[in-house]
């Protein structure tokens, strides 16, 4: 008996065994922006309580949840100061235990934000660590004595300056990979592993569905050598965590990791190897961005690269990994802007981004507003951002001989505030996020581009997102089928093939305001989706209008399909 049990275990594993997360969707709420309930211009708990409806009905399956645990908002909760707290401004744990509860009741899972690289400087554990050297709490963080009376090396921060900080009272430098009040935990002790496992089991008990895991690879870091991401100890420190918290329970994890390789992906989420689930990987993220410098760095998309970056991932990894597929999350720009058209075809571009995406192998991410098309909202003066990494990058240009104008280039393009805006219920005053005032400007555009809006039009990118997500459900070739690109197209279109058993789907996109001519290998057999109306199958070459999309099939599909 038991002997039958491990050999079919054994054969279901060859094909990848399969897993709830595997075919779910995943939507992000950013807590602060999402919806205010009780008009301190604030998102919280209660307000996405009010929206679980209207994230049922668009089909989701997993609501990742950008962190609410107490904080004091430095990185806006990325900075955390107590992980068994709820933070006051978002609510208590008896409405996060509510959120919990009533989003199972609707068949979605919550995931929660696991920010254990750092803790804010007023986390006990630091309050405790940097009273003196000799406190019990000093080595759950990382301290220097100074070289030649300054930092220890030359490590920088992500959010600008030197990665080290000096504490005068003890005249030792602490680590912050991020901003002088997120001090980097030190991994390589025991305790601070342990503490950090018994608080997830705390939340796993609470009946989470899972942990997105913030900047996970820097965990493993050797701050002497300069080794900040994929440090030696990383995997090890990982497959000590499955173990101790999530591994037996059937639960999501995904792992930020900036600097992932398709090899390193298989090291995370290859399921022999007990890791994650799934990794957030930034390859395609980076390629508007010049070579060897920063985000901040613009240079324009290549469609070339993106196909090849995209394909790569998406064939590379096999049964030893899986893909998440997102373009959008709280650190980016919205997609529309960034590489569609958010003015005459906002629709049309947002919509072939989500067709494009949505249509991959892989679990895909949607980030508040995106099924709405939200924009960027530029500024025209740094007194008008909110986001830590955009000031701090702001000031460090200004001192270093930028002009303001080249800045604010930069910001308006790539700064996190762009996606941070409130989300945009209704053409009411402040979008219908509050009736304070809102902690963030809403986006002046919110009279065109609101929820309310867009459900009461069925031709909505809404309607897209829900149709596709809906489409993902019903056929197993979105969730299973291998990829293929489509080599030979004009520079402008992205084209793919799914295969699965006897189906084969053709994708395909202009990713241009132009037209592009397009052909088409055989007569399709039926339309699947498309952000235009389609008169008739494409067949031979077609014209595609700017950014339309569509996925078609080539063989019969079951009749209960549709
Ligand atoms: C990545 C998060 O997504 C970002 O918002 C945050 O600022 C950094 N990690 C630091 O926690």
């Amino acid at each position: 008996m038991i002997k039958r049990k491990i050999e079919t275990s054994i054969y279901r594993r060859e094909i990848m065994e399969r897993k709830w997360w595997h075919h779910s969707v995943v939507y992000q709420i950013y807590p602060r922006s999402f919806q205010d309930s009780n008009q301190d211009g604030i998102g919280d708990l209660r307000g996405i309580i009010s929206r679980l409806d209207y994230l049922a009905y668009l089909g989701i399956d997993v609501i990742w949840l950008s962190p609410v645990y107490e904080s004091p908002n430095d990185d806006n909760g990325y900075d955390i100061s107590d992980y068994q707290a709820i933070m006051a401004e978002f609510g208590t744990m008896e409405e996060m235990e509510e959120l919990i509860e009533e989003a199972k009741k609707r068949n979605i899972r919550i995931v929660m934000d696991l920010v254990v690289n750092h803790t804010s400087d007023e986390h006990p554990w630091f309050i405790e660590a940097r009273k003196n050297k000799e406190n019990p709490y000093r080595d759950y963080y990382i301290w220097r004595d100074p070289v030649n009376g300054e930092e220890p090396n030359g490590l920088r921060s992500i959010f600008s300056g030197p990665a080290w900080q000096l504490e005068e009272q003890t005249g030792q430098y602490f680590l912050h990979l991020y901003s002088k009040r997120q001090p980097d935990l030190n991994w390589k002790n025991k305790q601070v592993r342990q503490a950090i496992y018994q608080m997830m089991n705390f939340w796993i008990d609470k009946g989470i569905g899972g942990f997105r895991m913030d900047v996970i690879d820097m965990i493993g870091k050797e701050p002497d050598k300069e080794i900040t991401s994929n440090g030696p100890k990383l995997h090890e420190y990982l497959q000590e965590m499955n173990q101790a918290t999530f591994g037996d329970k059937n639960l999501m994890t995904v792992g930020e990791t900036w600097g992932a390789t398709t090899e390193i992906a298989k090291l995370y989420s290859n399921p022999k190897r007990n890791e994650l689930s799934m990794i957030f990987q930034f390859e395609h993220i980076g390629l508007d961005q010049q070579e060897g410098k920063d985000k901040w760095d613009l240079k324009p998309l290549s469609i070339s690269e993106l196909k090849k970056v995209l394909s790569k991932w998406q064939t590379s990894l096999g049964n030893e990994g899986w893909n998440s597929l997102f373009w959008n999350n709280h650190d980016l720009p919205r997609i529309v802007s960034r590489w569609g058209n958010d003015d005459v075809y906002r629709k049309e571009s947002a919509k072939m981004f989500a067709i494009l995406l949505h249509m991959m192998k892989g679990t895909p991410y949607i980030y508040q507003g995106e099924e709405l098309g939200m924009t960027n909202c530029p500024i025209d003066d740094i007194s008008e951002a909110k986001d830590i990494e955009t000031i701090n990058m702001y000031n460090e240009r200004i001192s270093s001989g930028f002009t303001k104008e080249e800045i604010l280039e930069s910001i308006n393009a790539k700064g996190r505030d762009n996606a941070r805006t409130p989300m945009q219920w209704n053409a009411r005053e402040h979008a219908g996020f509050t009736t304070g005032i809102p902690w963030l400007r809403v986006n002046p555009n919110y009279k065109e581009i609101n929820a309310e809006e867009a459900l009461a039009d069925q031709d909505s990118v809404f309607y897209m997102y829900k149709k596709l997500i809906d489409l993902r459900r019903k056929h197993d070739i979105i969730v299973w089928g291998d990829y293929e690109l489509v080599e030979e197209t004009p520079e402008h279109v992205f084209a793919y093939s799914r295969i699965y058993e006897d189906q084969r789907w053709l994708v395909v996109c202009n990713m241009s305001s132009e037209k592009q001519v397009f052909t088409v290998p055989r007569e399709a057999l039926r339309i699947i989706v498309s952000n235009y109306p389609l008169k008739q199958l494409p067949d031979g070459k077609v014209e595609l209008r700017p950014y339309e999309a569509f996925a078609v099939s080539y063989t019969h599909l079951r009749a209960h399909e549709t």
